[in-house]
């Protein structure tokens, strides 16, 4: 064998500096069991298609089966002169059994080969994000199960707005990362199709059978275009956004957490396992976890970035350009992968101050919009509520007092349409049981919701 499977027509070395800058092998080798399964099927495809014999066929199965052990053991040399894990695969296999090796890529490309590997691979990662992330939706469920009856401030703006159930507050994040995971679902069709034998561009001469090879391979689909097929990575592209899209949401929970967990607030506190210290301040315990998971998202949002900006103007088909695609895929599949890990560990292990939340629920004139409908169902037109409630709160802030420390002489003040029945409905657990409306934090609801979640988690888990 030449020195390099494409050498024939060169009559120079490659240059050092050339073999280091072109070599991809230092990250594409993590694609090599899918590299031996797509060739391992391809082979039995060319002898099923008489192209080669089953006798070949069988010898280089063999040989791909040695050399998948040699790599899982460690015994596996890589090289820069070799370029990919494709190269080094052949090679090997030519190094150890010999001319028959040579045959394995009859009717295929390196340019289908490697739009195979990172088909298989994402398809592989996705399903396995799919799953953490369907594990981490069933932690938000059980803990929200535990706050049904937790009362919290919600906001708007970052200032304290109305009484919410923390059960509904965790749902919100149930629902965004619900959401995820059908995206991810999603982009799963657009992954699962099957690229080989679009060899380099056009197709091949050989009566080769696709449709066996993505059988063999667990594919649902053939990929209808053999130019498409070698250019196309925006399966990768769909890939990224949606985990952008997840990391906007870890990163969203991860803010929350630091606020939530300062001293200001205090409305959690993060096990001491998932929290460091200061090496300077000795009273500190610092939010890493979130923090980090925060700084992280912007390494996801990168390699979508990396990813648009690699494939813009490209023209077709393949180009050597594509080949930086990895780096940035497998660094948002490892980092997404290890958040939603570390959130998995982290989030049945917070402690949370109930008294804390109740006590920010309890002030802040959270009850202002209760206090306005209250006069809508006295006949006021809810404008001249609002502004009637809003002379009140006004004149509250100059009293140091809140809404419902106001006496009913004081409030007739501002309409003689409140009555002694106005102050039950001031309290955060009776504002939160009034909001029934559909999707709102009454109880009810909330409890309705984490039903309907554990339901929709259980027929999720069956397909
Ligand atoms: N290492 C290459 C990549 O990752 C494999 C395909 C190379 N194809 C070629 N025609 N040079 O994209």
């Amino acid at each position: 064998m030449a020195e390099k499977p494409w050498d024939g027509r060169f009559s120079q070395k490659t240059e050092r500096v050339v073999e280091s800058f072109t070599s991809s092998i230092n990250v594409d080798k993590r694609l090599y069991s899918h590299d031996i399964a797509g060739s391992i099927a391809h082979c039995r495809m060319l002898a099923e298609a008489s192209i080669i014999t089953k006798k070949e066929s069988a010898e280089l199965v063999q040989g791909l089966l040695k050399i998948k052990k040699d790599i899982e053991s460690g015994r596996f040399k890589y090289t820069d002169s070799l370029e990919d894990i494709h190269m080094h695969i052949e090679a090997r296999l030519a190094a150890d059994i010999g001319k028959v090796a040579l045959k394995l890529h009859t009717a295929r490309s390196r340019n289908d080969q490697v739009a195979l590997d990172i088909r298989m691979y994402m398809r592989q990662e996705t399903l396995a994000v799919i799953d953490r992330l369907t594990d981490l939706r069933e932690i938000l469920l059980s803990l929200a199960g535990n706050h049904t009856g937790t009362i919290m401030a919600g906001y708007t703006h970052l200032q304290k707005a109305q009484p919410v159930l923390f059960a509904h507050h965790l749902m919100a994040y149930y629902e965004m990362f619900s959401r995820d995971t059908e995206r991810m679902r999603d982009c799963l069709k657009r992954i699962d199709v099957m690229p080989l034998g679009s060899a380099a561009l056009a197709g091949t001469t050989y009566p080769i059978d696709r449709e066996y090879v993505s059988g063999l391979l667990d594919f649902p689909k053939v990929s209808a275009n053999s130019i498409d097929s070698v250019s196309d990575r925006d399966f990768i592209i769909e890939f990224l956004a949606s985990a952008s899209i997840c990391m906007v949401h870890f990163s969203r929970m991860s803010e929350e957490l630091v606020l939530w967990s300062s001293y200001e607030f205090n409305y959690i506190e993060l096990p001491d396992a998932f929290a460091t210290g200061s090496s300077i301040m000795p009273q500190k315990k610092n939010p890493d976890i979130p923090e980090l998971t925060r700084g992280k998202s912007g390494r996801v949002f990168g390699s979508l970035i990396a990813l648009l900006t690699i494939m813009k103007s490209l023209p077709l088909s393949y180009n050597r350009d594509m080949q930086e695609d990895k780096q940035p895929v497998f660094d948002a599949v490892d980092t997404l992968k290890a958040c939603i890990e570390v959130y998995i560990k982290m989030l049945p292990n917070l402690k949370i101050n109930k008294e804390k939340m109740l006590h920010g629920a309890s002030s802040g004139f959270l009850n202002a919009t209760d206090m306005a409908d209250y006069l809508v169902t006295k006949g006021m037109a809810f404008r001249d509520a609002h502004a009637c409630v809003g002379k009140a709160v006004s004149y509250a802030i100059g009293k140091e007092k809140e809404l419902h420390e106001l006496t009913l002489e004081e409030l007739r003040f501002f309409s003689p349409l409140f009555s002694q029945d106005l102050f039950e409905l001031l309290n955060p657990a009776r504002m939160i049981e009034r909001r029934k409306s559909f999707g709102g934090t009454a109880p009810e609801n909330v409890l309705r919701a984490i039903k309907k979640g554990k339901k929709d988690i259980g027929r999720e888990r069956k397909k």
